[in-house]
């Protein structure tokens, strides 16, 4: 297989930023004109990704193996939350393979025409990544089948009772699919991932790292609690980490030395309405309309969006997920439960009946 050096993905179009279901800087979706920079902070090696080390290890092996047998690499997909690094994780493989990466998204490719001139478009072994990969449309996902399995492509040309079809051959590539929403991806498209992994919030000493790392690529002075400050309240998620660290270096500029201690950090994000466990207002909204306007819950999630005016897609998808992590929300088949460790978080006493809590479901246990 000929193997191209890694270069920038080519100019296929870049996916369009997800609605944002609020501002601030600790929303986890990518923000218009932080991009640029956020990019400038990725990891572009294994070595370099910080934590997801299962995950790390197991991509380690394929590409390992990819290379060595001159094989090309299996589909892989990656879900979870906004920002825990899956577009960093397609470069990253790329880079390790040594080829190109061409970049899309879901509702960017809409139509069949599209998706051929994307597949056309590959270069032998290079990867392709699809991101928001639920949003494809069934046309395209259908289309997207053979390709995947078979590297060919259904075409017809010419119209009437003179149609003919033809099938192209396609260059054989690997395709990253990225989603905030795995529960939406439909069973034929999964069955055709080689694998599919969830990326997890990152705990403590991970988010520590990170922030360390990005200080050092921007060059901004940062103490032990300037880190350890920043780290325990990006909700988990390196871009928050990121964001954070930027307006925390502006406050030290402007109000000490230049250097980020663990006080200017906390009365930096103190004014940025970050609490302690990384929390905005939001989180702190959705916690309370379920401790306060529903006794703690047994709630529905969609009693929850219209009490707060939210779509319930945002609170599925960037709200909960992390509030069940640090187990101060439980979810049970009757609907969302606050746990006593979400009252206390509110200065709250549970009610007498109060579910017990500090552990989520799933026995994932709390991050912090
Ligand atoms: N494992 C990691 N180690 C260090 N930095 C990371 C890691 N994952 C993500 N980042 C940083 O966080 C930013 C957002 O990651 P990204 O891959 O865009 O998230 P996603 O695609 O999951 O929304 C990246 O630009 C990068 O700077
Ligand atoms: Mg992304």
């Amino acid at each position: 297989m000929s193997r191209k050096k890694h270069q920038e993905p080519p100019a296929v179009v870049e996916a369009p930023p997800e609605p944002a279901g609020r501002s601030g800087d600790i929303a986890p979706v990518e923000r218009q004109g932080e991009r640029a920079w956020q990019a400038a902070l990725r990891p572009r090696t294994f070595e370099d990704y910080i934590g997801q080390r299962d995950l790390i290890d197991n991509l380690r092996v394929s590409v390992r193996a990819a290379k060595e047998q001159g094989w090309p690499l299996d589909h892989f997909l990656f879900a979870g939350p906004p920002g825990l690094g899956k577009t960093t994780l397609a470069h990253v493989i790329a880079n390790e393979l040594g080829v190109n990466l061409h970049v899309t998204s879901g509702p960017a490719i809409d139509h069949k025409g599209m998706l051929a001139s994307l597949l056309t478009s590959l270069g032998e072994g290079d990867a392709l990544f699809i991101d928001e990969i639920h949003r494809l449309s069934p046309i395209v996902e259908e289309n997207l089948y053979p390709a995947m399995e078979d590297f060919k492509f259904d075409l017809f040309i010419g119209d009437g009772p003179h149609a003919k079809a033809v099938t192209m051959k396609l260059p054989r590539f690997t395709l990253l699919g990225a989603t905030t929403r795995m529960g939406l991806l439909s069973a034929p498209l999964l069955d055709r991932f080689g694998f599919h992994w969830q990326l997890r919030y990152y705990d403590l000493a991970d988010m520590t790292a990170i922030v360390r790392r990005s200080a050092a690529l921007i060059a901004v002075p940062v103490d032990d609690d300037g880190a350890d400050e920043i780290a325990r309240r990006a909700r988990g998620t390196p871009r928050i980490a990121n964001r954070l660290l930027r307006r925390v270096r502006d406050f030290a500029a402007v109000e000490g030395d230049g250097t980020v201690t663990g006080q200017i950090a906390a009365s930096a994000l103190d004014r940025l309405a970050v609490d302690h466990a990384g929390l905005d207002a939001l989180d702190r909204a959705f916690l309370s309309v379920i401790c306060e306007r529903f006794d703690g819950g047994p709630v529905g999630i969609e009693a929850v969006a219209a009490s707060l005016s939210e779509e319930r897609g945002t609170l599925e998808e960037v709200v909960e997920p992390f509030l069940l992590q640090v187990g101060l929300v439980t979810r049970t088949p009757r609907g969302r439960v606050a746990t006593a460790a979400g009252f206390a978080h509110l200065g709250l006493a549970p009610p007498a009946k109060a579910p017990s809590g500090g552990q989520g479901q799933g026995g994932q246990g709390r991050l912090f």
